[in-house]
């Protein structure tokens, strides 16, 4: 493996620090170091928010404060993930340019204030971004304390401006070339929305147009493409100087104004920020989303992550600011470790002293050092030491230096494709702005989550053929050639689950004509004639054996060709019919959930899957409900993460003998505290 950070390849333990609001306060920014030492912290991410001191007029730089703090870091064997500024702009040069302003979707120009809130295509931001990256640097990049560049600020929205828009319409001549193949393509027929010239076009808004799918698809396509555009231009102007420090950009998990997929390719290292809802609904479903979307960050670029922020306490910003319960500040860090981070990083390290955030966890709070009474200290807070523990797990792994190696291998891939996302949240059919795409999706992973199964996820542009089991949940738009892949992988021996409202429209949103799934009726062995939504609260069944189980929301009325029926409806018109099938080809097998089922069914249905396709579980056994287990693998060793995300203790049995990472007891079974986590190993090498 690769290491994400050559220059300091270890398990990062810090966060989001900004000494740059305390420099009137040298004493703070001692005590900070001491601070950050006793808790084992080895890295800090500085100079996010910093625009303003590092260049407090226009054209005047001042980077010797920054210096001061790098050298006294590294100093202390404290490294910097060194920041360019451009997720919040000085207010001197957003009331000097108008046009860096984004413009909102009423059409309206922001005032100045705020932050993440620059336009991506503005020549006169990308001038002043490019300038200021390049002498960060000139400046910084030879420093041995500057491990990792951290692009700009979870990159993220959209703006209408005249330049954005005709970059739009730029983008759509280079894809279409002639506005007869744009209208085809969007079928703009539809109402008279033909175009007939390109100045026409305007992207989406909701005073205008948005019952054009295939331009909505565009227009969110080209958001993507014109972010990414700005995020070359910040990493190039940085790389131009010093090409061997890698770059990363804060990524947001299932964010969806992106496409991450794509986003990836063009950065080192994925990294990202995860807000998990703890405690404040059942545990168990909160990791397992928390989970999940760590899997998505790690299969965006198919390689380890940095876990960039995590609160250390409550946020400030959810509904209910809920304290983590002790325990859970050390299990959620090594939930991110097990599915493949490399790192625990927080938002943040210290608190600022006003403003927005001023509330928000962090690892030091306003507490300080400096009271009246000397047991009032940062050392003596419930957080602080849960830091601590958490710091002290990650210097272990880092003496012993194997975990670092280690990687997630999966058999399973769930694909998630953005695209389809897009397109499947603004089709007007079925249940109308309540597809519950994301939903689906975990509720397909729950099965393995419980069963500490690892899962990839894939897109559409993905290599499918290395796993066991593809599940392709909902996936309405076919792209990309996707259906190729999935029909060669099937032919090919691989087992294939598809569902309901499959293969819908083309990647311009276009429906296929002849029947659906389109272009995979033979693969699947069926024919989705149409499918019925049910609202909320009325069920249908689907008979197995005789057996029922509860199905929901969309059920897709199939005739089956070649498929052999599974299952059948229990009621309704439909009474009778196909609900779950499977098909040969090839030398594998497809099959087809035609309606949306309670977890019970896909836990029977998986369960079975993974028995019979002999795929790897990071613990044979069956752990107790709320409980799961992970694994990283090396040539020689795996690594197991076994994790209770309940408020009791729970009893383990391992299914064989594991030592307990680090020590060289050897155990069968564990008792999991409440929300206690153990790390076990067993070699692999053979004898
Ligand atoms: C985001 C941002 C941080 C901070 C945190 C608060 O992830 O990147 O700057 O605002 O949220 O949770
Ligand atoms: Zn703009």
């Amino acid at each position: 493996m690769k290491a994400l950070t050559p220059r300091f390849p270890k398990m990062l333990h810090g966060g989001d620090y900004n000494p740059d609001q305390w420099l009137d306060y040298p004493e703070i920014l001692k005590q900070d170091i001491e601070l950050l030492k006793k808790a084992d912290i080895n890295s800090v991410s500085i100079g996010i928010f910093a625009w303003a001191k590092l260049e407090p007029e226009e054209g005047v730089y001042d980077f010797d404060w920054l210096e001061k703090i790098i050298d006294e870091l590294y100093g202390n064997g404290i490294y910097s993930v060194l920041a360019t500024p451009s997720g919040a702009k000085p207010l001197w040069m957003s009331e000097k340019y108008e046009e860096i302003r984004r413009v909102q979707k009423n059409g309206v120009r922001d005032i100045s204030g705020a932050r993440h809130n620059h336009c991506y295509t503005s020549p006169v931001y990308r001038e002043k971004v490019k300038e200021m990256n390049r002498r960060l640097a000139e400046r910084f990049s030879k420093h041995p304390g500057v491990i990792l560049w951290h692009l700009s600020n979870e990159y993220n929205g959209e703006c209408y401006c005249p330049l954005c828009q005709a970059a739009f319409r730029d983008w759509l001549k280079e894809k279409y070339k002639t506005l007869d193949t744009l209208n085809h393509a969007w079928w703009t027929g539809f109402w008279s929305h033909t175009y007939t010239s390109w100045e026409q076009i305007a992207a989406p808004q909701p005073n205008g147009e948005m019952s054009v799918h295939g331009l909505t698809l565009d227009w969110k396509r080209f958001v993507t493409h014109q972010t990414l555009d700005f995020i070359k231009m910040e990493r190039d102007a940085v790389k131009a100087v010093d090409p061997d420090i890698p770059v990363t950009a804060n990524l947001m998990g299932f964010y969806d104004g992106l496409d991450y997929f794509k986003i990836a390719k063009e950065l080192d290292v994925v990294s990202w920020d995860n807000y998990p809802l703890w405690h404040t609904q059942d545990n168990a479903e909160v990791g397992m989303l928390s989970g999940l979307t760590h899997d998505v960050m790690r299969s965006v670029k198919h390689q380890n992550f940095l876990l960039m922020e995590n609160s250390p306490g409550a946020t400030n910003w959810h509904k209910c600011c809920m304290l983590k319960r002790p325990g859970m500040h050390l299990l959620s860090a090594m939930q991110a470790v097990a599915h493949g981070s490399n790192s625990v990083q927080y938002f943040q390290i210290r608190k600022s002293r006003g403003s927005s955030e001023k509330f928000h966890g962090a690892v030091i709070d306003h507490v300080g050092n400096s009271g009246p009474y000397p047991f009032i200290k940062t050392e003596n807070t419930r957080t602080y030491r849960d830091v601590q523990s958490v710091g002290a797990a990650l210097r272990q792994m880092n003496d012993l230096g194997d975990v670092y190696e280690t990687e997630v291998k999966a058999d399973v891939a769930l694909v998630y494709d953005v695209e389809n996302r897009w397109a499947l949240d603004s089709a007007q059919a079925l249940h109308n702005g309540n597809m519950k795409y994301v939903e689906t999706l975990l509720e397909h992973y729950s099965t393995f989550w419980e069963k500490g199964v690892q899962v990839d996820i894939v897109d559409s542009e993905q290599d499918i053929s290395g796993y066991k089991l593809v599940i392709a949940p909902m996936l309405y738009m076919y792209r990309a050639g996707f259906e190729q892949k999935l029909r060669r992988y099937v032919e090919n021996g691989g087992t294939l689950v598809g569902t309901y409202w499959s293969g819908m429209v083309d990647d311009t949103d276009l429906c296929f004509l002849g029947g659906t799934p389109g272009n995979m009726m033979d693969v699947f062995g069926l024919w989705n004639e149409e499918t019925d939504a049910l609202p909320e609260g009325m069920e249908n069944g689907i008979l197995i054996d005789g057996e029922p189980y509860e199905v929901k929301d969309l059920c897709a009325l199939i005739h089956p060709i070649t498929a052999e029926v599974l299952g059948v409806y229990e009621s309704d018109f439909y009474a009778g019919r196909a609900a779950l099938t499977v098909n040969s080809f090839g030398s594998g097998k497809a099959y087809y959930i035609a309606a949306r089922t309670e977890r019970d069914f896909l836990r029977d249905f998986y369960g079975g899957q993974i028995e019979s396709l002999g795929i790897d579980r990071a613990l044979n056994t069956t752990l107790p409900k709320g409980v799961t287990a992970h694994v990283r693998c090396s040539e020689d060793q795996r690594i197991i993460f076994v994790e209770n995300y309940t408020d009791r203790e729970k009893a383990v049995d391992l299914g064989g003998e594991y030592k307990l990472y680090g020590t060289s007891q050897r155990v069968k079974s564990l008792k999991l505290a409440p929300f206690g986590t153990a790390v076990l190993s067993v070699s692999t090498k053979i004898q």
